[in-house]
């Protein structure tokens, strides 16, 4: 009789005992008793293994249970019945058992409680911990629902190109996409690599955001989204940063400043409460062993609206603070780390939107605000920082005046010809419209209270460090 496998999620939904049920996965544990052998069997659905009863009367029990070890994979037949255990609902009584592939003596994953650095040796084996089990659902399910919040609200998703011949960011950070021999590229008269003889007949690299394509659909679909792997050549090396991680990046034309800030508030929401109600389990284990406030802090996040300060109260806060910064800040001056976390921790205790930036400290593409009274200049950008990780969004309403936009490129040495169809979107029909790009590595760390970006994304690229 043919049968199809169950995943332990679905078993241990069942509503009643199941006569044949058929399981595949990998043992976690095993425990063996006189007559019978435990064998904790998790295949990744959920977070919990199910426990399989194997009787000793079984055929070739002894020889099955020695290979039945630690990390081996297995296949399980029999019934699905209410375990007599306390912390299980159902269990599995063997009356087949398979192991499908054995797990070396040296199976890594031995004992509980190895350390997240050394997991990240053997990152290739670490999604079949609790861990790394749970962050990894929760990261698909997040997946899901960025793309349902979008989606739901009429943005369409747009694939942005990996390659790209611009710097959005202006930050000159990027990985260089070439097919020229590197040992002796071809060379113009002054001395400088030939990018005309190059696969693109220019120098391209690896795209730090897709906002200016993004743009480019926003100002023709209304509202649109990318969703995607972006890469930056900074030499950070932090727990917040990647050299490769994924930006969330939504465009909306005709929206300005205070719905770009309030479109990212109802969009971390979104996430948050997505993650709670659909999460519940690995969150729970996440806040037992990671981050023991975790659940709280998902609650209050939910439950309150951001706090807001411009870059100038933000300023003033900081500097009548009274703290000993390690950088000291005056206006004109970036926020850092330790800035950023102070405002969100110790000051509002909540997440909070700064805006209205200092002009020199941001990119060509922000609309500029009128002087103020003491004749500084702002720019229309938004940062949402959030306890414990700092900036989670940056984003901003854009330059959408031609001559402005112009302006500002010249000011940082962009050539316009470089940007051409950029400032195109100025000349044809032009509106205000304004985006932000979402760190999705960065929510992640705060959704799931791991410390580190490393231990967010599957296999982190940072400086030194691109195994497997
Ligand atoms: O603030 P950023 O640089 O903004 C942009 O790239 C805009 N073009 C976005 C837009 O308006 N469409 O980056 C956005 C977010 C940051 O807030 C942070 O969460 C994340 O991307 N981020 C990083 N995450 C991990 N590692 C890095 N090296 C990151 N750099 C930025
Ligand atoms: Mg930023």
């Amino acid at each position: 009789m043919s049968i199809k496998r169950t995943l332990v999620k679905e078993a241990h939904g069942a509503a009643a005992p199941v006569d044949d049920i058929w399981l595949q996965g990998w043992v976690r544990t095993r425990r063996d008793a006189k007559t019978f052998s435990f064998v904790e069997l998790n295949d990744g659905s959920c977070l919990k293994g199910m426990q399989v009863i194997v009787n000793s009367s079984l055929p070739g029990y002894a020889d099955l249970m020695r290979r039945a070890a630690t990390g081996s994979a297995i296949s399980a037949r029999g019934r699905l019945v209410a375990s007599q255990g306390a912390g299980q609902k159902w269990e599995v009584i063997a009356t087949e058992f398979a192991v499908i592939g054995e797990a070396g003596a040296d199976y890594p994953l031995q004992k509980k409680g190895c350390s997240l650095e050394f997991l990240r040796e053997i990152a290739h084996l670490r999604p079949r911990t609790n861990l790394f089990g749970a962050v990894f659902r929760i990261r698909s399910r997040l997946a899901y629902a960025i793309h349902q919040f979008f989606q739901e609200r009429g943005f369409h998703y747009v694939h942005t190109p990996i390659i790209t011949a611009s710097d959005c960011e202006g930050a000159g950070e990027m990985f260089g996409v070439s097919t020229l021999d590197p040992a002796k590229p071809p060379r113009n008269p002054d001395g400088s690599v030939d990018y005309s003889k190059d696969f693109f007949g220019r120098k391209t690299s690896l795209t730090v955001s897709g906002q200016l394509e993004g743009e480019t659909f926003a100002c023709a679909l209304s509202n649109i989204y990318t969703f995607g792997p972006t890469f930056r050549a900074e030499n950070s090396n932090t727990s917040r940063h990647a050299a490769e991680f994924w930006m969330v990046e939504p465009e909306a034309a005709f929206l300005e400043l205070e719905g770009d800030m309030q479109l990212a508030e109802d969009f971390v929401k979104h996430l948050v409460r997505d993650a709670c109600e659909h999460c519940a389990e690995d969150l729970e284990f996440l806040g037992k062993f990671v981050d023991k406030g975790l659940r709280e802090r998902l609650e209050f996040v939910m439950e309150r609206p951001f706090q807001r300060c411009s870059y100038t109260q933000a300023v003033e806060i900081l500097a009548s603070s009274g703290h000993a910064w390690e950088h000291p800040v005056a206006w004109g001056d970036n926020l850092q780390s330790e800035h950023e976390r102070f405002l969100a921790e110790e000051h509002f205790k909540c997440p909070v939107t700064v805006h209205d930036y200092p002009r020199a400290l941001k990119p060509f593409y922000m609309k500029v605000n009128a002087p103020d009274a003491a004749g500084r200049e702002t720019v229309r950008a938004m940062d949402v920082l959030v306890p414990g990780i700092g900036e989670i969004i940056g984003g901003s309403q854009r330059e959408e005046r031609l001559d402005v936009l112009l302006e500002n490129m010249a000011r940082q040495g962009l050539k316009e010809a470089d940007y051409r169809w950029y400032a195109d979107l100025r000349r044809h029909g032009t509106v205000p419209h304004a985006g932000f790009g979402l760190g999705f590595e960065r929510l992640l760390m705060f959704v799931t209270g791991v410390g580190n970006i490393r231990d967010v994304i599957p296999y982190a690229r940072t400086p030194g460090n691109a195994a497997f």
